[in-house]
Protein backbone atom coordinates (compact mmCIF):
# COMPACT_ATOMS: atom_id res chain seq x y z
CA UNK A 1 0.00 0.00 0.00
CA UNK A 2 2.71 2.65 0.91
CA UNK A 3 4.22 2.06 -2.69
CA UNK A 4 0.86 2.82 -4.36
CA UNK A 5 0.29 6.03 -1.88
CA UNK A 6 3.69 6.91 -3.38
CA UNK A 7 2.85 6.27 -6.86
CA UNK A 8 2.03 9.63 -8.99
CA UNK A 9 -2.28 10.09 -9.26
CA UNK A 10 -1.88 9.81 -13.01
CA UNK A 11 -0.40 6.13 -12.89
CA UNK A 12 -2.63 4.94 -9.63
CA UNK A 13 -5.51 6.38 -11.98
CA UNK A 14 -4.19 4.70 -15.26
CA UNK A 15 -3.59 1.13 -13.60
CA UNK A 16 -6.56 1.56 -11.48
CA UNK A 17 -9.65 3.64 -13.44
CA UNK A 18 -11.98 2.14 -10.96
CA UNK A 19 -9.49 4.13 -7.97
CA UNK A 20 -10.39 7.23 -9.45
CA UNK A 21 -14.49 6.80 -9.19
CA UNK A 22 -13.57 5.87 -5.59
CA UNK A 23 -11.75 9.14 -4.54
CA UNK A 24 -14.78 10.86 -6.32
CA UNK A 25 -16.94 9.28 -3.64
CA UNK A 26 -14.89 11.71 -1.28
CA UNK A 27 -15.38 14.41 -2.89
CA UNK A 28 -11.62 13.86 -4.27
CA UNK A 29 -12.03 15.43 -7.69
CA UNK A 30 -8.22 14.93 -9.13
CA UNK A 31 -9.58 13.16 -12.07
CA UNK A 32 -10.32 15.53 -14.09
CA UNK A 33 -7.17 17.33 -13.49
CA UNK A 34 -4.38 17.63 -16.24
CA UNK A 35 -1.26 17.96 -14.13
CA UNK A 36 -1.63 14.27 -12.81
CA UNK A 37 1.87 14.44 -11.16
CA UNK A 38 1.27 15.11 -7.64
CA UNK A 39 0.85 11.52 -5.56
CA UNK A 40 -1.51 9.87 -4.46
CA UNK A 41 -0.81 10.43 -0.41
CA UNK A 42 -0.77 14.06 -1.05
CA UNK A 43 -3.62 13.99 -3.15
CA UNK A 44 -5.43 12.19 -0.40
CA UNK A 45 -3.85 14.42 1.97
CA UNK A 46 -4.92 18.21 0.63
CA UNK A 47 -8.31 17.33 0.67
CA UNK A 48 -8.30 17.71 4.52
CA UNK A 49 -10.72 14.03 4.79
CA UNK A 50 -11.92 13.33 8.30
CA UNK A 51 -9.60 10.33 10.37
CA UNK A 52 -13.41 8.27 9.49
CA UNK A 53 -13.17 8.98 6.21
CA UNK A 54 -9.29 8.87 5.69
CA UNK A 55 -9.14 5.02 7.05
CA UNK A 56 -12.69 4.12 4.64
CA UNK A 57 -10.87 5.46 1.62
CA UNK A 58 -7.77 4.16 1.86
CA UNK A 59 -9.91 0.74 2.77
CA UNK A 60 -11.51 0.73 -0.14
CA UNK A 61 -8.62 1.98 -2.73
CA UNK A 62 -7.12 -1.12 -1.19
CA UNK A 63 -9.54 -3.68 -1.84
CA UNK A 64 -9.30 -1.92 -5.31
CA UNK A 65 -6.12 -2.93 -6.27
CA UNK A 66 -5.61 -5.79 -4.24
CA UNK A 67 -8.94 -7.83 -4.20
CA UNK A 68 -7.07 -10.89 -3.30
CA UNK A 69 -5.74 -9.33 0.23
CA UNK A 70 -7.90 -10.35 3.40
CA UNK A 71 -8.18 -6.66 4.26
CA UNK A 72 -9.39 -5.38 7.83
CA UNK A 73 -12.03 -2.84 7.22
CA UNK A 74 -11.94 0.49 9.30
CA UNK A 75 -14.00 0.21 12.87
CA UNK A 76 -16.65 2.62 12.32
CA UNK A 77 -17.68 4.19 8.56
CA UNK A 78 -17.78 7.43 7.85
CA UNK A 79 -20.72 9.38 8.31
CA UNK A 80 -20.58 11.78 5.81
CA UNK A 81 -18.81 11.57 2.79
CA UNK A 82 -17.37 14.04 0.62
CA UNK A 83 -17.54 16.79 2.73
CA UNK A 84 -14.70 18.55 4.47
CA UNK A 85 -14.40 19.60 7.34
CA UNK A 86 -15.88 23.03 7.90
CA UNK A 87 -13.60 25.76 9.05
CA UNK A 88 -13.57 29.49 8.95
CA UNK A 89 -11.56 31.12 6.21
CA UNK A 90 -8.63 33.66 7.92
CA UNK A 91 -8.70 37.22 6.97
CA UNK A 92 -6.59 36.84 4.40
CA UNK A 93 -7.65 33.79 2.83
CA UNK A 94 -11.52 35.24 2.68
CA UNK A 95 -10.36 38.55 0.26
CA UNK A 96 -8.89 36.18 -1.63
CA UNK A 97 -11.95 34.30 -2.17
CA UNK A 98 -13.91 37.85 -2.40
CA UNK A 99 -12.18 38.83 -5.22
CA UNK A 100 -12.80 35.72 -7.24
CA UNK A 101 -16.39 36.30 -6.66
CA UNK A 102 -15.65 39.55 -8.77
CA UNK A 103 -13.74 37.56 -11.15
CA UNK A 104 -16.04 35.15 -11.91
CA UNK A 105 -18.86 38.32 -12.39
CA UNK A 106 -16.99 38.73 -15.79
CA UNK A 107 -15.88 35.28 -16.49
CA UNK A 108 -19.38 33.96 -16.53
CA UNK A 109 -20.38 37.06 -19.35
CA UNK A 110 -16.93 35.70 -21.57
CA UNK A 111 -19.01 33.24 -23.50
CA UNK A 112 -22.12 35.61 -24.28
CA UNK A 113 -19.67 38.75 -24.79
CA UNK A 114 -17.51 36.35 -26.97
CA UNK A 115 -20.52 35.29 -28.91
CA UNK A 116 -22.62 38.65 -29.05
CA UNK A 117 -19.96 41.17 -29.67
CA UNK A 118 -19.28 42.42 -33.32
CA UNK A 119 -14.97 43.29 -33.08
CA UNK A 120 -15.79 44.85 -36.92
CA UNK A 121 -16.88 47.67 -34.81
CA UNK A 122 -14.80 50.01 -32.91
CA UNK A 123 -17.17 49.96 -29.99
CA UNK A 124 -17.23 46.38 -30.28
CA UNK A 125 -13.76 46.35 -30.02
CA UNK A 126 -13.76 48.30 -27.29
CA UNK A 127 -15.68 46.50 -24.86
CA UNK A 128 -13.70 43.34 -25.65
CA UNK A 129 -10.61 45.79 -24.60
CA UNK A 130 -12.18 46.81 -21.68
CA UNK A 131 -12.45 42.74 -20.18
CA UNK A 132 -8.99 42.25 -21.42
CA UNK A 133 -8.15 45.45 -19.39
CA UNK A 134 -10.39 44.10 -16.32
CA UNK A 135 -8.53 40.44 -16.73
CA UNK A 136 -4.65 41.84 -17.17
CA UNK A 137 -5.41 44.39 -14.14
CA UNK A 138 -7.59 43.12 -11.54
CA UNK A 139 -7.66 39.05 -12.07
CA UNK A 140 -3.66 38.87 -12.99
CA UNK A 141 -2.21 41.84 -11.98
CA UNK A 142 -3.68 42.35 -8.91
CA UNK A 143 -4.84 38.72 -7.80
CA UNK A 144 -2.95 36.46 -9.34
CA UNK A 145 0.27 38.33 -8.52
CA UNK A 146 -0.97 38.23 -4.75
CA UNK A 147 -0.89 34.54 -4.80
CA UNK A 148 2.50 34.16 -6.62
CA UNK A 149 4.31 36.73 -4.84
CA UNK A 150 2.59 36.35 -1.02
CA UNK A 151 0.55 33.52 -0.51
CA UNK A 152 2.33 30.51 -2.50
CA UNK A 153 5.05 31.80 -0.24
CA UNK A 154 3.36 30.63 2.62
CA UNK A 155 3.37 26.88 1.80
CA UNK A 156 5.70 24.45 0.04
CA UNK A 157 6.31 26.68 -3.87
CA UNK A 158 7.74 23.68 -5.32
CA UNK A 159 4.93 21.20 -4.17
CA UNK A 160 2.87 20.16 -7.40
CA UNK A 161 -0.35 21.94 -6.57
CA UNK A 162 1.67 25.10 -6.64
CA UNK A 163 3.21 24.41 -9.55
CA UNK A 164 0.18 23.39 -11.32
CA UNK A 165 -1.89 27.05 -10.21
CA UNK A 166 1.25 28.72 -11.37
CA UNK A 167 0.74 26.50 -14.83
CA UNK A 168 -2.74 27.65 -15.12
CA UNK A 169 -1.68 31.24 -14.27
CA UNK A 170 0.68 30.99 -17.37
CA UNK A 171 -1.95 29.11 -19.63
CA UNK A 172 -4.44 31.91 -18.58
CA UNK A 173 -1.61 34.86 -19.77
CA UNK A 174 -0.94 33.21 -23.35
CA UNK A 175 -5.10 33.01 -23.88
CA UNK A 176 -4.94 36.55 -23.55
CA UNK A 177 -2.50 37.32 -25.38
CA UNK A 178 -3.97 35.11 -28.44
CA UNK A 179 -7.41 36.68 -28.06
CA UNK A 180 -5.93 40.30 -27.96
CA UNK A 181 -3.58 39.63 -31.23
CA UNK A 182 -6.55 37.67 -32.83
CA UNK A 183 -8.38 41.18 -32.13
CA UNK A 184 -5.79 43.12 -33.93
CA UNK A 185 -6.32 41.22 -36.94
CA UNK A 186 -10.30 41.06 -36.64
CA UNK A 187 -10.29 37.48 -36.43
CA UNK A 188 -13.63 36.99 -34.40
CA UNK A 189 -12.92 33.15 -33.97
CA UNK A 190 -9.71 33.73 -32.38
CA UNK A 191 -10.83 36.00 -30.17
CA UNK A 192 -14.05 34.02 -29.41
CA UNK A 193 -12.18 30.58 -28.76
CA UNK A 194 -9.01 31.85 -26.98
CA UNK A 195 -12.01 34.22 -24.22
CA UNK A 196 -13.73 30.97 -23.60
CA UNK A 197 -10.76 28.84 -23.45
CA UNK A 198 -9.79 31.43 -20.69
CA UNK A 199 -13.43 31.60 -18.89
CA UNK A 200 -13.16 27.62 -18.77
CA UNK A 201 -9.79 27.46 -17.31
CA UNK A 202 -10.49 30.28 -14.93
CA UNK A 203 -13.83 28.84 -13.51
CA UNK A 204 -11.76 25.28 -12.27
CA UNK A 205 -8.77 26.69 -11.54
CA UNK A 206 -10.79 29.09 -9.13
CA UNK A 207 -13.11 26.39 -7.61
CA UNK A 208 -9.75 24.12 -7.01
CA UNK A 209 -8.48 27.29 -5.04
CA UNK A 210 -11.43 27.54 -3.52
CA UNK A 211 -12.38 24.39 -2.77
CA UNK A 212 -8.73 22.49 -2.14
CA UNK A 213 -5.72 24.94 -2.20
CA UNK A 214 -6.75 27.84 -0.07
CA UNK A 215 -8.17 25.69 2.67
CA UNK A 216 -5.33 23.13 2.61
CA UNK A 217 -2.96 26.25 2.93
CA UNK A 218 -5.53 28.20 6.00
CA UNK A 219 -5.00 25.21 7.32
CA UNK A 220 -1.12 25.54 7.96
CA UNK A 221 -1.17 28.91 8.70
CA UNK A 222 0.33 30.27 12.05
CA UNK A 223 -1.75 33.22 13.81
CA UNK A 224 1.66 35.42 13.30
CA UNK A 225 2.01 34.30 9.61
CA UNK A 226 -1.86 35.36 8.86
CA UNK A 227 -1.44 38.49 10.57
CA UNK A 228 1.43 39.48 8.26
CA UNK A 229 -0.10 37.95 5.22
CA UNK A 230 -2.77 40.26 5.99
CA UNK A 231 -0.66 43.17 6.07
CA UNK A 232 1.00 42.35 2.87
CA UNK A 233 -2.59 41.99 1.26
CA UNK A 234 -3.13 45.53 2.71
CA UNK A 235 -0.29 46.59 1.26
CA UNK A 236 -0.68 45.79 -2.07
CA UNK A 237 -4.63 46.78 -1.69
CA UNK A 238 -3.45 50.29 -0.75
CA UNK A 239 -1.41 51.02 -4.16
CA UNK A 240 -4.11 49.61 -6.12
CA UNK A 241 -6.88 51.21 -4.46
CA UNK A 242 -7.78 53.25 -7.43
CA UNK A 243 -7.56 50.80 -10.23
CA UNK A 244 -8.64 48.13 -8.64
CA UNK A 245 -12.57 50.43 -7.63
CA UNK A 246 -12.19 50.99 -11.81
CA UNK A 247 -12.07 47.15 -12.45
CA UNK A 248 -14.87 46.24 -9.25
CA UNK A 249 -16.91 48.77 -11.14
CA UNK A 250 -16.60 47.30 -14.38
CA UNK A 251 -17.31 43.86 -13.47
CA UNK A 252 -20.53 44.70 -11.86
CA UNK A 253 -21.51 47.05 -14.95
CA UNK A 254 -20.41 45.11 -17.86
CA UNK A 255 -23.52 42.55 -18.43
CA UNK A 256 -25.33 45.79 -18.97
CA UNK A 257 -22.30 47.13 -21.54
CA UNK A 258 -22.68 43.88 -23.43
CA UNK A 259 -26.39 43.85 -23.75
CA UNK A 260 -26.33 47.82 -24.74
CA UNK A 261 -23.72 47.33 -27.01
CA UNK A 262 -25.91 44.00 -28.89
CA UNK A 263 -28.50 46.56 -29.07
CA UNK A 264 -26.10 48.80 -30.96
CA UNK A 265 -24.85 46.35 -32.95
CA UNK A 266 -28.19 44.93 -33.95
CA UNK A 267 -29.60 48.98 -35.27
CA UNK A 268 -26.39 49.43 -37.03
CA UNK A 269 -27.33 45.78 -38.90
CA UNK A 270 -30.54 46.87 -39.42
CA UNK A 271 -29.77 50.09 -40.63
FE1 LIG B 1 -4.67 31.41 -8.91
FE1 LIG C 1 -7.13 32.87 -7.31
Amino acid sequence: MEKLLSMPIKEVLTQYPNVGKILQDYGVGCVSCGVGTCLLKDVVHIHSLSKDEDAELMYRIEKEVYPDRDIVPPAAPAAKKGAPQSRKSSRPIKCLVDEHVTIMKLVNLIPVLAETTDISTAAGKQLIMDAVEFIRSFADTFHHMKEEDILFHYCDHQSDIIQAMLKDHDTARGYIRAAVHALEINDKDGVSSNLVAYAKLLTEHIKKEDEILYPWIDRQLTPLQTAEMFLKFNEVEGKSDAAVAKCVAFADTAGEKIIAQKAVDGESHKG
